[in-house]
């Protein structure tokens, strides 16, 4: 891998492998547990950390330390981080009700003598209109008045939020969306993980906050046509306002209105342009650029059985 464009000239280029363990908290979701794995089989030591550090078998077997973390509680961070250099502080998924409890959290690791901490942030974090900027914002504020050295990931929305809808939209026929001609740099998981993990062990000590997203940013037309290639049948897309979507996804996908109301207003960031931006850093990061969403698109009707014979 080139050395990330920003690295400290001061860095060990042997870090690659990191010497002290590096703590992945939320190793329970399915971001945390996949930054475990992947450090893992690069054969770093890692301790996954989780509310329920008890359901982490699997990551126990493969290697991994496993400790207890919860945000809530100041003190778990705390003892958690003792004896570790570098983080990774993964948002929770307590949308509006998460800040204070992760700028606790981020207090109480920087007290407790952690070096380098990783957060998991959103693009366009600062924009009025982005649903979970605010949240963000805090915890970012918080890192930087308490971590000289700092990584801040600005993921961009996971391609994989796309592949209810696109199923959906292979069975009906119509891709419903409220993101007009807004365009979105879709990001994998996994691409976001692959990025987690290599800020965790690149022996990075300076401050940086780098945009993940996918390769390119697409329009929900070119979507439709691509839904349309991969399951062999005609798809539309039909562009609606947020307030019919969210009604939609209330009454005929039974969605919680709060989940739907969420949904709607990153629809709408989309179609302010707020996630169109697709940035080279996840390449830079990593060595390699991101996924397509066209792969994650083509692996999901694969593996749901709404692939065309010829995909
Ligand atoms: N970019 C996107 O499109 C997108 C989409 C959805 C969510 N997100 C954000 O990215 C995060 C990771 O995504 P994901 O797919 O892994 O979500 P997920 O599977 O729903 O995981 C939720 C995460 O929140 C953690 N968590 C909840 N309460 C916590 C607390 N009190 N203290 C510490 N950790 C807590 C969980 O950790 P444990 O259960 O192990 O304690 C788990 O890692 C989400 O939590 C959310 O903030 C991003």
């Amino acid at each position: 891998m080139s050395p990330h464009p920003h690295a400290d000239p001061h860095a060990d280029p042997h870090a690659s492998v990191a010497a002290a363990p590096v703590l992945v908290s939320g190793a329970g979701g399915q971001l945390g547990r996949r930054v475990v794995e992947l450090l893992r089989d690069q054969g770093h030591a890692v301790i996954a950390a989780s509310r329920h550090p008890e359901r982490l078998a699997a990551l126990g077997a493969r290697g991994a330390a496993l400790r207890r973390i919860d945000f809530d509680d100041p003190r778990s961070v705390a003892d958690a981080v003792h004896g570790v250099e570098r983080a990774i502080f993964i948002s929770t998924d307590a949308v509006g009700a998460r800040a204070e409890a992760q700028r606790a959290a981020v207090l109480a690791a920087a007290e407790a003598g952690l070096a380098h901490l990783v957060y998991t942030s959103v693009v366009s974090v600062a924009a009025p209109e982005m649903p979970v900027g605010p949240d963000h914002l805090v915890t970012e504020a918080a890192i930087r008045a308490a971590f000289p050295s700092h990584t801040i990931l600005r993921n961009s929305l996971y391609a994989e939020l796309l592949v209810g809808a696109a199923a959906g939209a292979a069975a009906s026929g119509q891709l419903v969306t409220a993101r007009g001609a807004g365009r979105v740099a879709w990001v994998s998981r996994e691409d976001c993980a692959r990025a987690a993990a290599a800020a965790l062990v690149d022996g990075f000590s300076g401050a940086r906050v780098l945009d993940i997203t996918g390769p390119e940013a697409i329009s929900d037309a070119s979507l439709a046509a691509l839904i349309a290639q991969l399951s062999g049948r005609p798809v539309q897309h039909v562009a609606v306002p947020a307030e019919a979507l969210v009604e939609g996804l209330v009454q005929q996908a039974g969605l919680p209105r709060p989940l739907a109301e969420l949904l709607a207003a990153f629809d709408m960031a989309a179609e302010r342009g707020l996630l169109a931006s697709a940035s080279p850093h996840l390449g830079a990061l990593t060595g390699q650029a991101g996924a397509p969403v066209a792969a994650v698109l083509r692996a999901a009707a694969l593996t749901q059985g709404w692939a065309a014979p010829s995909v």
